[in-house]
């Protein structure tokens, strides 16, 4: 970092920082070799309004394959990626230099950032950045936390399930992706509405995760299924009542097929789309119509304004004891790559992050 001139009587800075672009749209699954790490400038200027902040842990998200294409309707929210250009992300970090009276030097901050090793923002309403309590920097585990189980995968987790599902005491609850980020969270909170809980998983070693470790009354390895209908049957022989779907394509048909009347199917995300298009459900209508099913897609910045609330809430049972977040952490900007190939091929286990500094 260098303090490199002098604008009314305050410094200029400006840092050299490392980027993860990528070479071109990326379109089906991603290899490591669509990425690349540049670097360039960034300079923060007194009179600018923005906040540099030094990242510490990015996140790795699913949906960030389909800002890389070159159409997709992720583009709305979330924007889409520019080959050669910095790419935003969810993070947490310290800020060295602010021109915002709102964040400080010094403070510790989560929220988006990028995946780049300095990131300048400008707090914008409807974007999610909040400051961590002092100290937060030298607490790894709190950190963690703040990227999973108490930033966006937390949220929409709980908004999923407990606004969208409105799980009741005895209901039968599928979870689909459930040693993942959000489904290992799902799992945990349908058990403390009084669920029964089953969880679909790619490997073995996962699903003796969600049985032995988090409590879920089973799980199975959808790879070893050949029939994924009977699969269901033979997991909820009472029906289905909530569907909480993380994959889409053929396990949301079956999954239809084992739904109760009045069920609820969250739509949370159909990650096993974003990589093979000609993957996509084709649910049987019919299902839907005379089991009175409802279906609802929902996005987690529906429910920004509720931050604090289920935050709180989810911040309480940890420290409870009653919800465990489980992280997977690679080290150093260069392996991004490999760790957001990693979560289509189900090599994470719980939230994927990346420790920078
Ligand atoms: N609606 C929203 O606001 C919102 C917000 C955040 C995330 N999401 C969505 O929620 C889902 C989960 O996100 P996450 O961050 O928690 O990721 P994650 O579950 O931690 O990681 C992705 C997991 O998806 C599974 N998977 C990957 N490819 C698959 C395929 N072809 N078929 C079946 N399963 C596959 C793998 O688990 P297995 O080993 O179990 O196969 C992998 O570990 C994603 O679809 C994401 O886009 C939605």
């Amino acid at each position: 970092m260098s303090v490199c001139g002098c604008l009314i009587g305050r410094p200029v800075m400006e840092v050299e920082s490392r980027y993860v672009a990528v070479r071109h749209h990326v379109e089906g699954f991603p290899s490591e070799d669509d990425f690349e790490v540049k670097t360039g400038k960034l300079s923060w200027r007194p009179e600018s309004g923005e906040v540099l902040v030094r990242n510490l842990y990015l996140a790795m998200d699913p949906y960030q394959l389909n800002r890389m294409k070159r159409r997709s309707l992720a583009h709305v929210d979330a924007g889409g990626i520019v080959p050669g250009e910095r790419i935003t992300a969810y993070g947490a970090g310290k800020v060295v230099a602010s021109a915002c009276a709102e964040y400080k030097e010094g403070d510790v901050v989560a929220g988006l950032l990028g995946w780049e090793d300095y990131t300048l923002f400008r707090p914008t309403p409807g974007v999610l950045m909040y400051k961590l309590p002092a100290g937060s920097d030298d607490d790894d585990l709190h950190l963690k936390h703040h990227l999973s189980a108490l930033g966006t995968s937390g949220m929409t987790a709980y908004a999923g399930l407990y606004e969208v599902c409105k799980p009741q005491r005895g209901e039968k609850v599928f979870v689909s992706a459930a040693s993942g980020s959000i489904g290992s969270l799902v799992g945990q909170f349908a058990k403390l509405a009084g669920c029964y809980v089953v969880g679909c998983t790619s490997s073995n070693a996962k699903v003796e995760l969600l049985k032995n470790q988090l409590g879920f009354d089973d799980a199975f390895n959808y790879k070893e299924e050949p029939d994924m209908k009977s699969a269901l049957k033979r997991y909820f022989p009472d029906g289905i009542d909530i569907y909480f779907d993380n994959i889409g394509g053929k396990m949301l048909d079956a999954a239809l097929v084992s739904m109760n009347t009045h069920g609820r199917v969250a739509l949370c995300g159909a990650i096993s789309e974003y990589t093979d298009a000609s993957h996509r459900a084709a649910p049987d209508l019919l299902e839907v119509i005379y089991k009175r099913i409802a279906i609802r897609g929902f996005v987690v910045w529906d429910f920004l304004t509720r931050f604090n609330e289920f935050t709180g809430i989810i911040g309480d049972w940890i420290r409870q004891g009653k919800v465990q977040p489980i992280v997977d952490v690679s080290n150093g900007l260069e392996s991004v790559p490999s760790a957001l190939t990693a979560l289509y091929l189900g090599l994470n286990i719980g939230k994927k992050l990346i420790k920078l500094a």
